[in-house]
């Protein structure tokens, strides 16, 4: 019993060690550890400001709802049931060396900018009864509202499409490697039929096991080395 509560205690010790050094290793799925939405920022009611304010504590709802999804006034972004009022800021838009501007944000990205935008209100979002919004007021600050001032240009691009033409500089879609749940990495999203990079290529917003909402690790650059060849 005794030796069972001691090496019980070392694996507890050895685990607290390994997350607290951080010991991500790029490149093997089986060591990055999953964090469920509900331990993580994206649990409304983890962000101080909002709390307490999600009917019946319903961690999925400012997000989605299975009936009377809150209707998507532009047509836009009528996808996974989508529960949020959205953002209808005008970004500007990063223009890469190669001379692609991305378009303003689309698809997921729409969705992530409609809190991020440092605009809209995070807790504004569809009453699953009645399909109006339930009048949050709450908007983000800060770092983490990355589209702030209406300025997307100091930000990765998105909404650009895949350069798969400069197989010199950019990894083939093929060859981009497992994420969290050795399930996919990075990846690139089709909007209009064009093969895309949006935010959900880099995040996946249900997962925070490797921090930021990371798919891959950023440790060693890895996430950024999936795409570009450097
Ligand atoms: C902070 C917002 C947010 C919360 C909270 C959230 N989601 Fe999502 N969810 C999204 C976004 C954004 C997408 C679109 C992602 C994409 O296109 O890759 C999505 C997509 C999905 C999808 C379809 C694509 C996929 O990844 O499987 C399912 C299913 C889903 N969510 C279920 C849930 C459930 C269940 C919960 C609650 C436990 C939840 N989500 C909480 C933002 C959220
Ligand atoms: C319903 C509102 C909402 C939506 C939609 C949303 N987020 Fe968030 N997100 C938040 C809040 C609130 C925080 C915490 C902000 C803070 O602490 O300042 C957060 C934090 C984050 C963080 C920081 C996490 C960390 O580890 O500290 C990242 C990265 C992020 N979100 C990415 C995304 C992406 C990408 C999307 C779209 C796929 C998205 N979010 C959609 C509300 C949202
Ligand atoms: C090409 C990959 C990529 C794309 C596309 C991308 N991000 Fe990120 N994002 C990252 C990485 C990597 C980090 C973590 C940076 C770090 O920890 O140093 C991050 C961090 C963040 C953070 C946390 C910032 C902070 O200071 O804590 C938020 C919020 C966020 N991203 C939201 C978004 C949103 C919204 C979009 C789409 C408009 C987006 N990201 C598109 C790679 C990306
Ligand atoms: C999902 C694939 C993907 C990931 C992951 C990714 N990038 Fe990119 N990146 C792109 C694409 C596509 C472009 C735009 C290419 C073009 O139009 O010339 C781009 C553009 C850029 C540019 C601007 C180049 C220019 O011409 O202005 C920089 C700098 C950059 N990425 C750095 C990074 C860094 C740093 C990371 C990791 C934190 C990263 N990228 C992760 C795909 C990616």
């Amino acid at each position: 019993m005794k030796a069972a509560t001691r090496l019980f205690a070392c694996v507890l010790v050895g685990m607290f060690a390994a997350s607290a050094l951080g010991q991500i290793e790029p490149g093997v799925p089986g060591s990055y550890p999953s964090v469920a939405v509900k331990e993580t920022p994206h649990n409304l009611n983890n962000y101080p400001a909002v709390t307490g304010t999600i009917p019946g504590n319903q961690v999925c709802l400012p997000c989605h709802t299975p009936h009377n999804a809150y209707p998507d006034p532009d047509g836009q972004i009528h996808q996974v049931l989508w529960n949020h009022e959205e953002t209808d800021v005008s970004f500007t838009m990063y223009t890469t060396l190669s001379g692609q501007t991305g378009s303003g944000p689309d698809g997921p990205s729409k969705m992530c900018l409609s809190c991020h935008d440092g605009v809209t209100a995070v807790d504004n979002y569809g009453n699953p009864w009645t399909g109006e919004l339930v009048g949050g007021t709450t908007v983000m600050t800060g770092p983490r509202a990355i589209g702030r001032d209406a300025n997307l240009t100091d930000d990765h691009p998105i909404g650009i499409q895949y350069p798969a033409d400069r197989p010199a500089e950019y990894r083939a879609e093929t060859s981009f490697d497992p994420g969290i749940n050795s399930g996919p990495g990075v990846r690139l999203v089709t909007i209009d039929g064009v093969k895309r990079v949006e935010c959900t290529s880099c995040h996946d917003p249900h997962n925070n096991g490797l921090g930021r909402f990371l798919r891959v690790p950023i440790q060693e650059s890895y996430i950024c080395l999936q795409c570009h060849i450097k």
